[in-house]
């Protein structure tokens, strides 16, 4: 990866976030969308693993943070669906290939497409995403000490704010962190809970950020970011994962993601 320039370190500085146009080809975006074509036209989903994807606090604890659906996806490749997408038997109301938020959690492991992309980074969460409501990633990936978790996400199409691009507070990273999902001992209760509570972000303080296909964006681990539903009737597909700054860190053990015998974290540089 190049360096930054001074006045693109500057910027990344002060907003918390950085868009990096043109950094994968057009052929690059093409061999990720047509493999995700794949792995969703192979996609068997059991009736009880049709677990939605929110990050609305409520749904999360009730959808995500207590199935073990999702809480063992870390190293493995699982499919997680946009909202109303199936009927009361658990058919799919729409296409498919329509219904999905986010593929993960270990595409990069898994897929020898998105592995040479990630290039084996110290911590991953990658994903195919949608919708995702206002947040820090500091909420669900912390280190102690904090701000050392970047987010890397791809425009693997050409992302507008009518198809769901990210938008962001900018300066919002340098106000702490609102709230921690923490993830239970794998012996008691439920699997996640929350500490401290999400701001009501008012919406005139996000700016849209929209990214031309094969653009990268750089995210601040405590930069307060959303994407909205997607209503237009263009795709987007993205392309996201994390790496942390291993030296003098500590990954938290409440972190909901944890490596696994089978999965460790893999350093970038060794
Ligand atoms: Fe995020």
């Amino acid at each position: 990866m190049a360096c930054l320039s001074p006045s693109q370190l500057k910027k990344f500085q002060e907003d918390g976030f950085l868009l990096l146009e043109g950094f994968f080809t057009a052929d690059t975006c093409v061999a990720m969308q047509q493999r995700i074509g794949e792995i969703v036209a192979e996609m068997d989903v059991p009736l009880h693993c049709r677990t939605e994807f929110s990050t609305q606090e409520d749904e999360q604890l009730q959808t995500q943070g207590n199935t073990d659906y999702f809480l063992s996806s870390g190293d493995k490749i699982r499919f997680f669906f946009e909202k109303g997408i199936f009927d009361e038997k658990g058919n799919f109301l729409v296409p498919p290939e329509k219904s999905i938020n986010k593929i993960g959690h270990a595409l990069h492991a898994h897929d020898p497409i998105f592995r040479s992309i990630t290039h084996s980074p110290k911590v991953q969460q990658p994903h195919f995403g949608g919708e995702v409501s206002p947040h820090q990633d500091a909420t669900f990936l912390y280190t102690e000490p904090l701000g050392r978790v970047l987010g890397l996400w791809i425009a693997v199409e050409d992302a507008t704010p009518e198809n769901g691009c990210l938008w962001f507070i900018p300066g919002s990273h340098t106000s702490g962190v609102s709230r921690r999902m923490i993830r239970a001992p794998s012996d008691s209760g439920p699997g996640t809970s929350f500490l401290g509570s999400e701001p009501a972000w008012a919406d005139n303080l996000f700016v849209p950020l929209p990214v031309r296909r094969g653009g990268l964006v750089l995210i601040h681990g405590e930069v307060v970011h959303k994407s909205e539903q997607n209503l237009s009737n263009h795709s987007r597909h993205a392309y996201t994962f994390h790496l942390m700054e291993a030296a003098g860190t500590v990954w938290s053990p409440g972190n909901w993601l944890q490596p696994t015998p089978e999965l460790p974290f893999q350093p970038l540089y060794s």
